[in-house]
């Protein structure tokens, strides 16, 4: 099956459902056995039958289905949230007196997981820079068990090279874990490049209409096994009306992400002629530094980039977003239908990160035009 086809029918079966072209929501904690013998089976793991909801439900397990075949790997496993699929994923692979690599621009959070809760159980975390790629040998030390990853970064946009980091990770037998969500399944397959799990907040993209909140990883049937059991335990599992609504976003992904390529393509590239704009970190400009690397192993690009204006007052800042609100939307998530702009004070304080929607482009860049002339104007 191609991509499109993929994302509509894979792991579906009407048939099952009385010929209903959706999968039922299972709405149910408990699943029964038939009989003390079925009971009996399911507990020497001798067929396959749910049990419980968190351990496993049929409409949460066609999401997962898809995840895998997307990610082009063997198994997949929802979760409540992104950072809930993170902390679970790492808490699977992690032992006490490991030394775990993380990427500096990685998630604010997973951050302060690595330092706030790993620390606690003795995981030792080491930052490293998104440009190192190869050069990171130098940072593994023989209890090295895991390399954390996010490219492109969801800040300033930073490209890793993938085959490099996962092809010395390999020959050492250190796992790599990345968070894929800023290019989706469809620009971009880390498994392909070595990498052994994927994560992603279907929040954003996926999910793709701002009312939803869920997590994803993906990998090889050894590794998930021991995923799924954390998960078990820790209980962080997405709802299955939740999971239904994923399953729906999926639907439309195509269409969506390649227009949030185009318009998020056509807006870095006039901002980036504006005298005003000093600095714009968009993966899919042939001026970022990055650009290469990334062309070699993603397929497109989509739409959350960053950019920097020539200094000025902090009322200018303040006329700059204000005159763009009757069409963005000020808030810090983004991948949903609708555009979003939040001054990224992480970087610094004339820099800004734009969630390009599903909007007309002109409007867009109408607005943004007039924006600048209020910025000048301070
Ligand atoms: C890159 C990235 N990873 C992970 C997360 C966490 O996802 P969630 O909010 O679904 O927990 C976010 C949230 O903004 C994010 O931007």
């Amino acid at each position: 099956m191609r991509r499109n086809t993929e994302l509509l029918h894979y792991a579906e079966d009407p048939a099952a459902w009385e010929g209903a072209v959706n999968p039922p929501i299972y709405r149910t904690s408990l699943f029964c056995y038939a009989n003390y013998q079925q009971m009996l089976e399911v507990g020497s793991d001798k067929e396959r039958h749910y049990t419980y909801t968190r351990a496993g439900n049929p409409t949460t397990h066609v999401l997962e289905q898809k995840i895998a075949s997307l990610e082009h790997t063997d198994e997949g496993m929802a979760f409540g949230s992104g950072m809930a699929a993170i902390t679970t994923t790492l808490a699977a692979l992690l032992r006490a007196g490991d030394h775990m690599l993380l990427i500096n621009n990685a998630y604010g959070p997973v951050h302060g997981f690595c330092r706030n809760t790993l620390a606690r159980f003795g995981v030792t975390t080491e930052l490293f820079q998104p440009e190192e790629g190869a050069a990171l040998s130098s940072r593994l030390q023989p209890n090295t068990r895991l390399i954390y990853l996010e490219s492109p970064g969801s800040m300033t946009f930073d490209i890793v090279d993938l085959r490099a980091v996962s092809h010395l990770a390999r020959e050492r037998g250190i796992v790599t874990v990345i968070d894929n969500t800023w290019a989706t399944p469809l620009f971009q397959n880390p498994v392909d490049l070595g990498i052994d799990l994927v994560i992603h907040t279907g929040s954003k993209y996926l999910g793709g209409h701002s009312d939803l909140v869920f997590g994803l990883t993906a990998g090889s049937a050894q590794y998930m096994a021991a995923v799924r059991a954390q998960a078990v335990e820790l209980g962080g599992i997405i709802s299955p009306e939740d999971a239904y609504l994923a399953i729906r976003g999926l639907r439309t992904l195509p269409i969506r992400m390649a227009q949030h390529q185009k318009a998020g393509l056509q807006v870095a590239r006039w901002l980036e002629q504006q005298p005003l704009v000093s600095q714009v970190m968009y993966p899919g400009l042939e001026s970022f530094p990055g650009h290469a690397l990334a062309a070699s192993q993603m397929s497109g690009y989509s739409g959350l980039f960053s950019f920097r204006l020539q200094p000025r007052g902090k009322e200018a800042q303040q006329a700059f977003v204000d005159t763009l609100l009757p069409l963005f939307h000020l808030g810090c998530s983004w991948g949903g239908f609708e555009s979003l702009i939040t001054p990224a004070f992480g970087l610094d304080s004339s820099a800004y990160r734009v969630s390009i929607g599903l909007e007309d482009v002109e409007d867009i860049i109408e607005l943004l035009d007039e924006a600048l002339k209020a910025y000048a104007s301070h």
